[in-house]
């Protein structure tokens, strides 16, 4: 059987969408973004919805227009993707690494808290797997400090999120979120920003569009050509709306999918009870995104389990070896693994299992046996 590890769900009912863009002026940046910022706005209840051509660019958007830069350092956790850090490094900032929590993965105060320094200038709490860090507990001890520090919440893995009732953006400056083709809402690259901060937001419209003062369809506002100004540096992050006018549906049907993606999880967490196979533990009061399904096995077999889940046809991932491990990091800044040992451990021991709506019960419960057979086998092994 061949299980792949990621399905889409869009059809070619969805070209309908684009082709309806193909027959307006603007196929960048135009109504149909509006109107997908608009949709988000409602969604999160907040003031502002920017979309943007991917999770990366719109935090470069965002730090550019919160004037973060070199020398200034901003607090990223070791466990995630590579792409949290190096906005970051990219502006000449510094990323200050942080362990996580071994259980659930997640970056907590407590790992924040001695990181702190006078040029801390933002925190970047990663939601990761779907399950969100507590916010409320990191704006407080943000609040408690005199440094002026941003919240800027990595939501690539979190649309659907929620602790305690409180989705993403209501303890931050910025959340934003990415549409990259593997993610629960999905239009090949995509981003969006969401805050709740007018000045913020008023920087954001020119950092996302190379710090032009208008865009190509603000310039015909008034119906003549109006000059735009170049007052900062900015990045060209906008989405086109051709890529836009694939989200409203998907975004519409986001809870229903995420049912789906519930039922699935809750299975390969029943399959794996009292196995060798660790799955992450649920943090209480938590909307569970269910963005991947990681499973922790041995480090000392983790790669030959991936490869022979490979030869098995299941398509199965490492999210993610831990930051600092990562030659780039770990050369430039002198990382030794155990530097932060619970993003090490769990980045040696982690498998990513397919997860998505459209995944059978029988693709599932083939995946379930073939991970308990080659982690039973190899433990066996081992002991002999
Ligand atoms: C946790 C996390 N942050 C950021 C990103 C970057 O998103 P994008 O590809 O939209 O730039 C990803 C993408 O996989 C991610 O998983």
């Amino acid at each position: 059987m061949q299980v792949a590890f990621y399905k889409h769900e869009l059809t070619p009912d969805d070209a309908k969408s684009m082709a309806d863009v193909l027959a307006t002026p603007f196929l960048t940046s135009g109504p149909i973004c509006k109107k997908v910022e608009a949709q988000m706005e409602g969604f999160f209840n907040v003031r502002h919805a920017l979309l943007t051509n991917s999770w990366t660019n719109g935090a470069i958007a965002t730090l550019l227009a919160l004037g973060i830069g070199k020398g200034d350092e901003v607090i990223v956790p070791a466990m995630t993707f590579i792409a949290s850090a190096n906005v970051v490094e990219i502006l000449g900032a510094i990323p200050v690494l942080v362990d996580v929590d071994p259980d659930t993965q997640l970056m907590r105060v407590s790992d924040i808290e001695p990181a702190l320094s006078e040029k801390t200038r933002a925190i970047i709490p990663v939601h990761l797997y779907g399950q969100m860090c507590d916010m409320k507990a990191i704006a407080e001890l943000v609040k408690s400090r005199k440094e002026n520090i941003a919240i800027i919440e990595d939501c690539a893995h979190s649309f659907e999120s929620e602790l305690n009732g409180e989705k993403p953006g209501t303890h931050s400056d910025a959340a934003i979120f990415s549409f990259y083709a593997t993610k629960n809402i999905a239009c090949g690259e995509g981003g969006a920003i969401i805050t709740n901060n007018d000045e913020l937001h008023k920087g954001l419209l020119q950092t996302r569009l190379h710090g032009m003062s208008a865009g190509a369809a603000d310039r015909f506002k008034t119906g003549s050509y109006n000059h735009w100004d170049m007052e900062q540096l900015g990045v060209k992050a906008n989405l086109p709306d051709l890529l836009a006018s694939l989200l409203p549906k998907q975004i519409d049907k986001v809870y229903e999918q995420l049912a789906k993606r519930k039922i699935l999880a809750d299975r390969y967490r029943k399959a794996f009870t009292n196995s060798q196979v660790k799955c992450i533990a649920q943090v209480k009061g938590a909307l569970d995104a269910q963005h991947l399904f990681p499973v922790g096995v041995d480090a000392d077999i983790r790669d030959e389990v991936l490869f022979k889940l490979g030869e098995a046809g299941i398509g199965a991932t490492v999210n993610y070896r831990a930051i600092h491990t990562l030659k780039f990091y770990r050369e430039k800044y002198n990382f030794k693994p155990n530097d932060f040992p619970n993003a090490n451990a769990w980045g040696q021991s982690a498998i990513s299992l397919p997860l998505y709506p459209s995944l059978t019960f029988a693709e599932q419960d083939y995946v379930i046996e073939m991970v308990k057979k080659l982690t039973v086998k190899k433990l066996e092994k081992a002991a002999s």
